[in-house]
């Protein structure tokens, strides 16, 4: 299928947004800390044209399927065309002086889903691109992160912080992207030449991730109160004390938030000192934390984890918002094959996926 095959005319715009997989810093950017994800090569790709009938038109590739409306209110029963009607909405309300227009929208993409990389937002971004390109708005790359979060925020309604929208609007393939998501001040980081990350899914269902995923952030927003500051990406480490909260259980991922900032800035110094075994470590600690403390991982991920490293692998974790996915590994380009023969006794092909 095509662009022209459904609408019978070319696209005026096309625009891609990459996914994204996290390499350090869980649940850190919306208590306003760090994060340190790089772009995957996975893409979502939308195809964009006038519409002339008053209609929306929007068809998905990978649901088969055409969704076709007059209005931009979100569906009762969560369609994902939901994400491409928000975005429309979130444009439209953003520049009240841009007349309405209608659209054929084709979307593409090679981005597995459900897995932790971020496909919603790669999806939202590319979106606003392909309308920034239409309208010739000049919209700042930062700016349509910022719309795309309000999308998934305040239309769609679920929880979130900012770094997919982020890294998936500004980031640069190859590089990681360290970011503060208080002030969305970035750093693009070239990698050591000999280091490598591979992806291996768990396949666990995440069914239960939404609802897991927003117990977390309310308890993230307990511990904050509790401690009486705006965001705990501004505790330090050395000022975390169990007993400043009234449940172990908010303490415990309070402590997760509190650590895992400080990882994430000691992730960042081994790989300019080019110290991966200092990075791997500080995977593996993450590793543990999202584990036992923030208990955002599964009995199938902590064993894909363990294997990895056991394979040769200089850390390992479970990457995203957790409660299973997708898990990233980091090794040594000069150990991968004998890595991934290893790993590959016990894992396909086909859930293995290099960086
Ligand atoms: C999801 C959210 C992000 C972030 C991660 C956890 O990917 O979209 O904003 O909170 O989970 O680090």
């Amino acid at each position: 299928m095509s662009f022209e095959n459904i609408f019978n005319h070319k696209h005026q715009v096309k625009e891609s947004a990459n996914a994204r997989v996290n390499l350090i810093g869980e649940h850190t950017d919306y208590t306003g800390g760090y994060v340190m994800p790089t772009l995957l090569s996975f893409k979502n790709t939308v195809e964009l044209s006038k519409n002339s009938n008053q209609v929306f038109e929007v068809y998905s590739e990978h649901y088969h399927e055409k969704k076709i409306f007059t209005d931009l209110i979100k569906s009762k029963n969560n369609e994902w065309v939901d994400y491409v009607k928000g975005c429309l909405f979130v444009f439209f309300d953003e520049y009240k002086k841009i007349k309405l227009e209608h659209f054929n929208i084709y979307i593409s993409s090679s981005i597995p889903m459900e897995r932790g990389i971020s496909s919603s937002s790669a999806l939202c971004v590319s979106t606003l691109k392909a309308l920034n390109s239409y309208f010739n708005t000049h919209i700042s790359e930062k700016h349509i992160a910022v719309l795309a979060k309000k999308v998934e925020h305040d239309y769609i309604g679920v929880s979130g912080g900012i770094m997919d929208q982020m890294i998936s609007s500004v980031g640069i393939y190859g590089k990681a992207f360290f970011l503060d998501c208080l002030s969305l001040k970035f750093e693009l980081i070239e990698f050591p030449i000999d280091w490598k990350f591979c992806l291996i899914d768990s396949e666990v269902q995440r069914n239960l991730r939404s609802s897991s995923y927003n117990e977390r952030f309310a308890e993230l927003k307990i511990a904050e109160k509790e401690l009486n500051v705006e965001y705990l990406g501004s505790v330090k480490t050395e000022d975390y004390l169990p007993s400043k909260f009234t449940n172990p259980i908010v303490a415990k991922r309070a402590k997760h938030v509190i650590f895992e900032n400080d990882r994430v800035l000691k992730a960042k110094e081994s790989i300019l000192n080019n110290d991966i075994k200092k990075f791997g470590n500080l995977m593996n600690e993450s590793h543990q934390s999202y584990s036992n403390d923030f208990e955002a991982s599964t009995k199938d991920v902590d064993k894909i984890v363990e294997k990895s490293i056991e394979c040769g692998a200089f850390g390992a974790r479970l990457t995203g918002g957790g409660f299973g996915g997708f898990t990233v590994s980091l090794i040594k380009k000069g150990q991968f094959s004998n890595w991934y023969n290893k790993i590959n006794q016990i894992y396909p092909s086909d859930k293995i996926f290099e960086v």
